[in-house]
């Protein structure tokens, strides 16, 4: 038998982006992993899960202006029923003007995606968004999944089903731990009817200060999560110029010196990270 006239496209990696606790730095680590990787030559889709809609407004991706056009625009008017594929109609670009961001692309959000739990209960739900992106997720080299701050959540089911690795953004506090802790646990106990491939590439520390001896104390037990080899050695620093390029929704590179301080930061979690992931691939093959 001769060789398929068309062999499977290699699917890039699906990386969701996830904690459960809100305001982590979840969306942060999207877009700032998102222009690392495009800035580094890779074609980037971004899919917003979160119905706030914060990487889509970051992002700068264009939703229309009338609001009862804006969920049929987004995810809250494909994932109710998905055809094979059909995220395709909401590809939108990255609205930064820097020449790298034409190699990012948005599956917007819209409030409404909120209201996809009230159909959690049909047969396959959970991979509506896996459904959606067939074919899509083709011609990209890396897909990031910015997650809501939830758990036990249809959205997350969704996300999560989608992905084959998680990346956890977490402060060095023992709250945002114990919330990185409770992702693991239910990766754990839902393998095996949520996603049995799922598992964490990486924990990021963020809003790390090494002078703080509890600081250094929480990442000793961020690494008992998943492994010291999971957490990121790029430790993302409290710096006032996050919030600036969030609320301008500009590239942290076009935020001064500190700005291009932090998205060499992000590069270098990058390619850690993608180290990571080659690591885990090798070792499941
Ligand atoms: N390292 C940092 N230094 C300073 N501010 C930061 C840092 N990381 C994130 N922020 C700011 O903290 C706020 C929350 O960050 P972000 O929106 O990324 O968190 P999130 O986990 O996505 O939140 P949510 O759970 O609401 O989705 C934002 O205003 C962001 O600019
Ligand atoms: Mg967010």
């Amino acid at each position: 038998m001769g060789a398929p006239a068309h062999p499977p496209p290699v699917l890039p990696p699906h990386v969701a982006v996830a904690n459960h606790k809100g305001g982590v730095g979840k969306t942060s680590t999207t877009v700032g992993l998102a222009a690392a990787a495009a800035d580094a030559g890779e074609r980037v889709l971004v899919v917003d899960m979160d119905p706030q809609g914060n990487s889509t407004r970051r992002l700068r991706a264009q939703l229309p202006a009338a609001l009862e056009d804006r969920a049929a625009a987004s995810l809250a008017g494909v994932l109710p029923s998905p055809g094979r594929g059909e995220a395709a109609r909401i590809v939108t670009s990255c609205g930064w003007s820097a020449p790298y961001s034409s190699r990012i692309d948005v599956l917007p959000s819209d409030l409404d995606l909120e209201l996809l739990g009230l159909t959690a209960g049909l047969p396959g739900a959970e991979r509506r968004l896996l459904r959606a992106l067939t074919g899509v997720v083709d011609t990209y080299d890396l897909v990031l999944i910015d997650c809501p701050p939830s758990l036990l959540s249809h959205l997350t089911d969704n996300a999560w089903t989608a992905s084959d690795y998680l990346v956890v953004p977490c402060e060095a506090e023992f709250e945002s731990v114990q919330a990185a802790r409770r992702v693991s646990e239910r990766i754990t106990r839902d393998r095996h009817n949520l996603n049995p491939d799922l598992s964490i590439a990486g924990i990021i520390p963020t809003r790390y200060r090494a002078a703080l001896g509890v600081h250094r104390a929480r990442l000793e037990d961020m690494a008992k999560i998943s492994g010291p080899e999971a957490i990121c050695p790029t430790r993302f620093p409290e710096l006032a110029v996050m919030k600036t390029a969030t609320e301008k929704a500009l590239p942290l590179a076009e935020c001064g010196s500190q700005g291009r301080d932090m998205a060499a930061l992000f590069r270098d979690a990058y390619t850690w990270l993608r180290k990571r992931i080659s690591h885990l691939q090798e070792s499941a093959a």
